[in-house]
């Protein structure tokens, strides 16, 4: 048996920069105790704790429990974790706690585009059915979107309602050509893996004069659409029905859009084609997806990090467990939507619009 002597790049790779060793556990620690604190972060967000310190200032552990209702010893424990966390500021003199007016809008304001509580509730979801994900990688086969943890379905409406409110009807629409204006005068619309049908409801409170119906393959989703368009008072010009995105009925829609969906989607390209061909002739077609750039290189970077966890465990699984698997990712990026809509027959394609997680993408049959 020959041996080859390993060359001086190898060796210089394997031997170890301690500085940097160093920087790297520091970094671990942190994101390991930003892993363990989220747990702490769903309870504070569940049991108002975020809110009550919002609306009341800084407060004591014993203030705190008396006005949520909760055990101080508790209380205080957690408050410790959250200090440590930075999420909270402590003051050792008044053994007060606050959290500071930059924080309120990401941890305590149920309005904010920017509130990230109901994405601790999609990492929930994601330590909870790691099981089943991890047996995937060893099979290859998918892991649906329904099959999962049914506590899955609320959290994402969570996460993304906020940004619906303020972004759907104030930007994106008006950015696409002449969408608005038909809108408001009324129009078909259909509203594609609508999940459990925010955005539907958020255009139907908009623009009254149209009609809209809401498709996602997920009975569960659905039927907790119907309940919120029920209670949100909008059932009369808003409907859900259980359908795929390759075999949803009606035709001569004016616009259809898909928010965060395509990717999850098994054959995109079939969706699209059928999307095609139920749009009217001077219909529009758009397409809300994650922020991406077209190459792994450039979504190296915090949103891409958040993106890239949510897709191993949830999107590529999902794509994965349906026809074809095309299994996009939820960073597939500009260039590999246009070629998927070039494919299905679509004569523009365009980015109508972005925010720093979304791409808003307008595409004409
Ligand atoms: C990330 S969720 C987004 C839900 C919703 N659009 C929203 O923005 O809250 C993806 C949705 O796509 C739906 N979906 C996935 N594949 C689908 C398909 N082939 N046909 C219809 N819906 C599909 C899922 O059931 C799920 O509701």
């Amino acid at each position: 048996m020959t041996t080859t002597a390993p060359s001086p790049d190898i060796v210089q790779t394997n031997a170890i920069n301690e500085e940097q060793q160093h920087a790297f556990l520091n970094r671990m620690i942190g994101d390991v105790g930003a892993a363990l604190t989220g747990a702490l972060v769903i309870l504070g967000d569940r049991l108002g704790f975020y809110k009550k310190l919002a609306e009341s200032g800084p407060m004591t552990s014993v203030d705190l429990a008396a006005a949520t209702g909760t055990h101080e010893r508790y209380v205080r424990e957690w408050l410790a974790n959250q200090a440590a966390s930075g999420y909270l500021t402590y003051d050792p003199m008044s053994h007060r706690f606050a959290l500071p007016p930059e924080h309120r809008a990401i941890l305590a304001d149920e309005d904010s585009p920017i509130l990230l509580c109901g994405l601790y509730q999609i990492a929930q979801i994601l330590y909870t059915d790691e099981p089943h994900i991890t047996e995937a990688f060893k099979t290859g086969k998918g892991f649906g979107w329904h099959e999962h943890d049914a506590r899955l379905f609320a959290a994402t409406e969570r996460f993304f309602r906020p940004g619906y409110n303020v972004f759907l009807t104030t930007a994106w629409i008006p950015a696409l050509d002449g969408v608005e204006e038909k809108l408001r005068r009324g129009a078909r619309v259909a509203d594609v893996g609508c999940g459990l049908g925010t955005s539907t409801i958020t255009m139907a409170k908009a623009f009254p004069k149209s009609r809209f119906v809401g498709f996602d393959y997920h009975q569960g989703s659905i039927e907790a659409a119907l309940r919120a368009a029920n209670e949100q008072g909008v059932a009369d010009r808003v409907t859900f029905e259980v359908a795929t995105a390759k075999a949803f009925p009606g035709r001569d829609y004016d616009f259809i859009a898909c928010f965060d969906c395509i990717h999850d989607m098994g054959d995109p390209v079939g969706a699209a084609m059928h999307i095609r061909s139920a749009l009217k002739k001077d219909g529009t077609f758009m397409m809300v997806e994650p922020f991406a750039n077209d190459s792994l290189e450039d979504n190296l970077n915090p949103v891409g990090r958040v993106f890239y966890a949510a897709s191993t465990m949830l999107c590529t699984p999902g794509s994965l467990a349906q026809e074809v698997g095309a299994a996009l990712g939820a960073q597939s990026g500009e260039k590999r939507m246009r070629a998927i809509f070039d494919e299905a027959g679509f004569t523009t394609f365009r980015r109508a619009t972005e925010t720093p997680f979304n791409l808003i993408f307008e595409a004409k049959p």
